[in-house]
């Protein structure tokens, strides 16, 4: 959008999150939920987003890296003065600022740009979204006079009582005219009660200047959740979760239970896998087409599934791939592994991957039959159509050829009479 620039509010302590985790860098769905809040923003196509970090953000800069263009607050005294961290990159800029807070990880894109839009085609000085909520506790309430108009925005603590039933709150996502916006930040003075400065102070000012407000209600309230505490963290992953399982079903994957079904936002699944109740699919797995997966299963990251595989009952897979038309039906655990195609994994079977210092990888070649109960010590290979027999451990290096068989404790390596 020309004319556009954005910052992203992020320097916060987080304090309510209880945490040594910046709060911005807690996941939803697999995700850091800055990560939701910058793709949101980036596709309304502002010319520069801006992230405001404080001296403690190593993690969130690391993170972000060298592509994202970081303000450094120097003290955390509140949203006025994160934005004023960031006025000397708008000298001279006479366009609109969007400014999202970095904790309000479902705001939609296409909410941000009807913000955008609206406020483009406005003469207001600021045009922010609010959302009526059943529980407004917490957030800013919006102060509206009896005709209707904005005039303030008046933070939890600082409600009088008759205003505390407000359901009309402050999601933290403006539009301002630029040189409104900066020419006013720096008059915001020092809120005593919670010595910091707020951003939200700006509208009361604004209005009584007699410059036009416009508080947009958003459609969808649900966006605007604001994420300060655990407990709204789990309601915001609750909330990404049902979109995550929605957008599959309409791919084509039948999901059995959505309510036990826990898929992160980077997993990838063919058409017509089923995926069955009790299931965690964790950060950037792949399933092919006509899997059926699960009940309860836990497929790590690094996961690869082919197509036409069975990973049921009590499995889990973690940094393997498993090729097509594989069966690993009932307890088992592959981790660190190539396994080919046709192959069967047993009931019980192990890749004991890991000797205390490091993680050691398995090979399993295309038809090989993995006996129940196989423990395979890594590093190790499986040949082409090799078998191990029920119950045996094949430790460590002890390679299988193709065609043979390994048997008993530890394993010896049989030729298979044909
Ligand atoms: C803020 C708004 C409130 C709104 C709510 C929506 C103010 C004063 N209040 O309250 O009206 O209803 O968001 O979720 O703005 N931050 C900084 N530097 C600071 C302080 C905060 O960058 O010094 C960042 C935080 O990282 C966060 C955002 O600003 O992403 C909002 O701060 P937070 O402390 O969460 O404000 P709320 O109490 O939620
Ligand atoms: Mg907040």
């Amino acid at each position: 959008m020309a004319g556009l620039k954005a910052i992203i509010l992020a320097a916060g302590k987080g304090v309510r999150m209880n945490s040594d985790i910046p709060k911005v860098m807690h996941a939803v769905c697999g995700r850091p939920m800055i990560d939701y809040v910058l793709d949101a923003v980036r596709l309304v196509g502002p010319s520069k987003i801006y992230v405001v970090l404080s001296h403690q953000n190593e993690a969130v800069k690391d993170h972000l890296g060298k592509n994202i263009e970081i303000v450094i607050q120097k003290e955390l005294l509140g949203t006025a003065d994160a934005i004023r961290s960031a006025q000397s990159r708008f000298k001279g800029f006479k366009g609109d600022v969007l400014v999202v807070c970095g904790d309000t990880p479902l705001l939609k894109s296409e909410t941000l740009q009807v913000l955008a839009k609206a406020h483009a085609a406005s003469k207001a000085a600021c045009t922010f979204l609010t959302a009526a909520v059943d529980d407004p506790f917490g957030y800013g309430r919006v102060i509206r006079d009896d005709g209707g108009q904005v005039i303030a925005i008046c933070e939890e603590k600082d409600l009088k009582q008759d205003q505390k039933n407000i359901r009309e709150i402050n999601v933290g996502t403006y539009c301002f005219k630029s040189e409104i916006l900066f020419g006013t930040i720096n008059s915001i003075k020092l809120n005593e009660k919670k010595q910091e400065f707020y951003l939200t102070d700006i509208i009361a000012m604004l209005s009584k200047e007699g410059k036009k407000i416009e508080g947009i209600k958003m459609a969808s309230p649900v966006e605007g959740l604001g994420i300060n505490t655990r407990e709204e963290l789990s309601q915001a992953g609750a909330i990404v979760r049902k979109r995550i399982l929605k957008k599959f079903m309409a791919e084509g994957v039948t999901i059995v239970d959505p309510e036990t079904t826990y898929i992160d936002c980077n997993v990838k699944i063919g058409r017509d896998t089923v995926i069955f109740p009790c299931t965690m699919i964790e950060g950037d797995v792949q399933i092919g087409k006509n899997c059926l997966i699960g009940p309860f299963c836990h497929l790590r990251p690094g996961a690869r599934i082919g197509n036409t595989v069975e990973v049921r009952n009590f499995t889990e897979v973690s940094r393997a791939t498993i090729g097509d038309n594989c069966f690993m039906k009932h307890f088992s655990f592959v981790g660190d592994a190539a396994v080919g195609k046709r192959v069967n994994i047993g009931a019980g079977v192990v890749t004991a991957n890991f000797d205390g210092r490091q993680k050691n990888f398995t090979q399993i070649a295309d038809d090989a039959f993995i006996g129940s109960d196989s423990i395979l010590v890594a590093p190790l290979k499986i040949g082409k159509k090799a078998i191990t027999a029920a119950g045996c451990v094949v430790t460590k290096n002890s390679n299988v050829p193709a065609g043979s068989v390994a048997i008993g404790v530890p394993a010896k390596i049989k030729t298979r009479r044909k």
